[in-house]
């Protein structure tokens, strides 16, 4: 089946043939909470990194089909070496993994012999395998305080995220120049007028923002953590600083409340980030029909990787913040 054939397919069409497909081939689909609604409604799971990196380590499908981007899909294939991990658009990569690369993090962490290294799960493989411990923005603060206080640590690749938590723990982590180009945009100006306009509403933002936007929040956390807080918060009204995306399961858990994103210009209310965007519906269903493009690993890379993952995950369920 080529792309062309596709234009033919209502999205009712491709939802009932992804199903069907699933089925068959005993696949699961896993999304991302930033993924278009549509997809988000047909999955079988729908979650923010760590959500997704235990739900996968739990995994007995023959495929797992991953709505999100390459480091995720990376993730399920190191804690699943012998299940087909298919990624719609091998394209869908991020920039904040984009920002460590292999070669300069290993001069970096050399200049450094004696510090242990905490990387966020928004990295490559290669940068897992240099790692002592992933986290994610859902486990950040309990990894890094899992570690005595006087530890050394580098953290990688989100200087915006390891500042926040240097800034709640009282740590001095080495930090490394990454950004996320999506969060790292949002502006305390358009926090501000969106305030000024809504005094009545509360702002969360997600860790990844700079600290000045992350000093206006009235709540900083995970996709989830965020999501949560909005469904127990008194609020009727949230400023929403991250990707639009999330907007979907706000909107369904609290559907009397409103939420306005923080936009990234005035052309849109709107901030999207491209490589979460680029799996579609088409895409799932292609990948799904022809079983590719597929995660494949080198097996040193995978086995090298997997510890400091399993490492984050035996952290996270010992401190209950998964079951
Ligand atoms: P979480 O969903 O884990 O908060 O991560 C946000 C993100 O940017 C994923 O790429
Ligand atoms: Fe990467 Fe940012 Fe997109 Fe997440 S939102 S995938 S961190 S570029």
């Amino acid at each position: 089946m080529d792309d062309s054939k596709l234009t033919t397919f209502t999205s009712k069409e491709l939802i009932e043939k992804i199903l069907k497909l699933k089925k068959q081939k005993n696949a699961v689909l896993l999304a991302h909470y930033y993924q278009i609604p549509e997809i988000q409604d047909i999955a079988d799971y729908v979650g923010d990194s760590l959500g997704l990196a235990q739900i996968a380590s739990k995994s007995k499908a023959d495929i797992i089909v991953f709505a999100g981007v390459h480091f995720m899909a990376e993730t399920a294939k190191i804690l699943n070496p012998d299940t087909k991990v298919l990624l719609p658009d091998l394209e869908a990569g991020c920039s904040l993994a984009d920002s460590c690369p292999r070669e300069d993090f290993a001069k970096f962490k050399a200049r450094y012999p004696n510090h242990k290294v905490i990387s966020y799960i928004n990295c490559t493989a290669d940068i897992k395998t240099l790692s002592d411990v992933i986290c994610t923005s859902g486990n950040a603060k309990q990894i890094v305080e899992s570690f005595p206080e006087n530890e050394k640590i580098i953290f990688a690749p989100d200087k915006n995220l390891g500042g926040y938590i240097n800034k709640i723990t009282g740590r001095n982590m080495l930090l490394w120049d990454g950004t996320c180009e999506v969060h790292d945009i949002l502006s305390t100006e358009a926090i501000i007028n969106l305030k000024v306009k809504n005094p009545d509403a509360k702002v969360v933002a997600h860790p990844e923002c700079k600290a000045q936007v992350l000093e206006l929040a009235d709540f900083v956390g995970s996709t989830t953590a965020m999501l949560k807080y909005t469904m127990e918060n008194s609020s009727n009204k949230y400023i929403v600083a991250t990707e639009t995306g999330i907007l979907h399961e706000m909107h369904k858990n609290s559907p009397d409340k409103e939420f306005l994103i923080v936009a990234t210009d005035e052309t849109c209310s709107c901030n999207d980030c491209p490589y979460m965007k680029m799996i579609t519906l088409e895409k799932i269903y292609l990948s799904l029909e022809n079983e590719k493009p597929e995660i494949n690993l080198p097996d040193d890379i995978m086995k090298k990787a997997e510890l400091p993952i399993r490492r984050m995950l035996d952290i996270s369920m010992k401190m209950n913040l998964i079951k």
